[in-house]
C-alpha cells in the first residue's frame, strides 16, 4: 500500500514537472530592477528619456522591459526588432496607448491617438490620398516660394529666426490643409494650430497626469483639491475644438464660395462628395485635417531650425553643398524640389539632420493588442511599445562616429540614406503619412538657403562668435551673408 502511494505521488510530481516545464510561458524581456507597485517609475526621467533608454539598451539588449505602476512598457532598440514587430506583425502592434488626459482635452477624435480601427482608417485615408507620391508635385511651388521668403526674411532679420521659421512652415501646412494663406503672425489659423499643438504636447506628456494612471479621477468634482486638472482640461478642450472646427468651417465656406486656394485637403474631401458631407463624415474630415496640421507643424519647424544650427556649426559642409549646387544648377536660377535627385549631397545633409538631431526621438508609442512571443520572450497584451528611434539612429554599429554631423557617411547613396528615413518617420501601418511631404519641405529650405546664403554664428560685442552648447541649449543666434550672385533669384 505504502509503495503504491509513493509510486502515485512520484508519478504526479514528475507529471507536474513535465507539464510546468513545457507549458511555462517564456519570460519577460530583461530590464532594470522594478520596485513593488512603482515598478520603474522613479528611474524614468521626465526629460531626455531617450538617453536613459539608450543606456538601458546597451545594458539589457535589443528589447527592454519596464513597468510603470503595473503598466507594461517595451522598448525596441534596433531597426530589426521594430521592423519585425511593428511592421511584420502590424495587425497586433498598430494601436495607440490610451492617454486619458489627452482624450479629456479633446484629442480622442484625432486619428494619431485612435486605435487602428475604422475611424482611424477613414481619417488616415483623407490625409494619405492628398499626400501620396503622385499628389506631391502639386505642392512644390508653395514649398519653394516659402523657402525663398525664409531666406529673404532671415537675411533681413536673423535675430527673429525661430519666429520666421514657424511662420513659413505654418503657412505651408495651413495652405495645403485648408486653402488659407497666412498673412500675419497673429492669424488665428496659426495661433490656434500652435496652441493646440502645445496642448497636445503637454496633455500627452508621459507620467505627468495622475488621471492617466487612474482614469476614474476624471469623475471628481472640479472644486475638489487636486482636481484642478479638470478645469485645465475643460479650457484646453475649447481651444482644441476651435482649432479643428473654426478652421474647417472657414475652409468649407471658402470652398463653397469658390475663394479657397486649391488644391487643399478639405476641398479635396468636399469635392469627392460634391460639397455635401454627412455630419459624421464631416467630423472625420475636420479632425483628420487638424491632425495633419498638428503632425506637420512642430516636426518640420524643429527640423528646419536644426538645419540652421548644423550649417552654422559645420562650415565645411556648407561649402561642399554650395559647390554641388553651383556645379549642378549654376547661378542663374535656384534649386527646386524636382532637382533633389541631382543634388545628393544636399539630400544627405537633410538626412543627417533627421538622424543626428532626431526630431521625434521616441517615435509615437504603439500599443500591443494581444499577448505575443518574440525571440523567446513574452510581450504582454496591452504593453506600450516604444521604438527607441534616437538609439537606432545613434547606434555606432550602424552609424560610425554617431555624434558627428557627417553627410558623407551616406556616400550620396539613397540606399544608405534609407537607413535613417526608414526609422525617423515611424513604422508599419502608423508610418508618418507626411514623410515625403516633410522631407520635400526641409529639402526646399536647405537647397534655397545654401544657394543664397552663408550661415555663421552670431558675434558678441567683442566680435567673438557665439557657439552654442547644443547638448544643453537649443536657442542660438546666426548671421547670414547674402551670396550676391543669386540675389536676383529670391
Ligand atoms: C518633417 C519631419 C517629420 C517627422 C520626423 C515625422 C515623424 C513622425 C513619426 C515618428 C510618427 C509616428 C509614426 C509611428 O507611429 O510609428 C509620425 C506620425 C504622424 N505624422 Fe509625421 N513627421 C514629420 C512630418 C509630418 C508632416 C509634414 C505631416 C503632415 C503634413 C505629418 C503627419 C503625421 C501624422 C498625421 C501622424 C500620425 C499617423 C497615425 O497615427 O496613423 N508628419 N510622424
Amino acid at each position: 500500500m505504502m509503495n503504491a502511494t509513493l509510486t502515485i505521488s512520484l508519478a504526479a510530481c514528475v507529471g507536474w514537472l513535465i507539464v510546468s516545464l513545457f507549458s511555462r510561458k517564456p519570460k519577460r524581456p530583461p530590464g532594470p530592477r522594478r520596485l513593488p507597485i512603482l515598478g520603474n517609475t522613479l528611474q524614468i526621467p521626465s526629460t531626455f528619456q531617450w538617453l536613459t533608454f539608450s543606456k538601458w539598451a546597451k545594458e539589457y539588449g535589443d528589447i527592454v522591459y519596464l513597468e510603470v505602476f503595473g503598466q507594461p512598457m517595451v522598448l525596441l532598440n534596433t531597426h530589426k526588432s521594430a521592423k519585425d514587430l511593428l511592421e511584420q506583425r502590424s495587425p497586433i502592434y498598430s494601436d495607440r496607448p490610451h492617454l486619458e488626459m489627452a482624450d479629456f482635452c479633446g484629442f480622442d477624435k484625432t486619428f494619431v491617438l485612435y486605435p487602428a480601427h475604422d475611424n482611424w482608417r477613414q481619417q488616415r485615408k483623407i490625409v494619405t490620398q492628398d499626400l501620396g507620391p503622385r499628389m506631391l508635385p502639386r505642392y512644390y511651388a508653395f514649398q519653394e516660394a516659402e523657402a525663398r521668403l525664409l531666406a529673404k526674411n532671415a537675411i533681413d532679420d536673423p535675430g527673429q529666426l525661430e519666429g520666421l521659421v514657424k511662420r513659413r512652415i505654418g503657412t505651408i501646412i495651413i495652405r495645403i490643409a485648408y486653402g488659407h494663406y497666412v498673412s500675419a503672425n497673429d492669424d488665428p489659423f496659426l495661433t490656434l494650430g500652435k496652441a493646440s499643438m502645445d496642448i497636445f504636447n503637454r496633455a500627452s506628456a508621459p507620467g505627468v497626469w495622475l488621471v492617466d494612471l487612474m482614469p476614474v479621477l476624471k469623475y471628481l468634482p472640479s472644486w475638489l483639491p487636486g482636481a484642478g486638472f479638470i478645469t485645465t482640461a475643460q479650457g484646453w478642450r475649447e481651444i482644441v475644438h476651435k482649432a479643428a472646427w473654426d478652421t474647417y468651417m472657414w475652409s468649407k465656406r471658402s470652398y463653397e464660395s469658390g475663394s479657397a486656394l486649391l488644391p487643399n485637403t478639405c476641398s479635396t474631401a468636399l469635392e469627392a462628395v460634391n460639397g455635401t458631407l454627412p455630419r459624421d463624415l464631416e467630423e472625420q474630415v475636420a479632425w483628420a485635417v487638424c491632425t495633419m496640421m498638428a503632425g506637420g507643424m512642430d516636426t518640420s519647424m524643429i527640423s528646419t531650425l536644426n538645419l540652421f544650427l548644423e550649417m552654422m556649426l559645420n562650415r565645411e559642409v556648407q561649402v561642399k553643398a554650395q559647390n554641388e549646387i553651383d556645379l549642378v544648377i549654376g547661378r542663374h536660377r535656384l534649386p527646386t524640389i524636382a532637382d533633389r535627385h541631382s543634388l545628393p549631397y544636399v539630400k544627405s545633409i537633410v538626412t543627417e539632420i533627421f538622424r543626428l538631431n532626431t526630431t521625434v526621438p521616441l517615435g509615437i508609442a504603439h500599443a500591443l493588442r494581444e499577448d505575443d512571443v518574440y525571440d523567446g520572450v513574452h510581450l504582454p497584451k496591452g504593453s506600450i511599445v516604444i521604438p527607441n528611434v534616437w538609439h537606432m539612429l545613434h547606434d555606432p554599429a550602424v552609424f560610425s562616429n554617431p555624434m558627428r554631423f557627417d553627410p558623407d557617411r551616406y556616400q550620396n547613396l539613397d540606399s544608405e540614406m534609407a537607413k535613417v528615413t526608414d526609422v525617423a518617420f515611424g513604422f508599419g501601418r502608423r508610418v508618418c503619412p507626411g514623410k515625403a511631404f516633410g522631407e520635400n519641405t526641409v529639402f526646399a529650405f536647405a537647397a534655397t538657403l545654401l544657394a543664397t546664403c552663408d550661415i555663421f554664428p552670431a558675434v558678441d560685442e567683442n566680435g567673438q562668435e557665439i557657439i552654442p552648447n547644443v547638448a544643453r541649449q537649443f536657442s542660438f543666434s546666426i548671421r547670414l551673408q547674402h551670396q550676391t550672385a543669386v540675389k536676383s533669384c529670391i
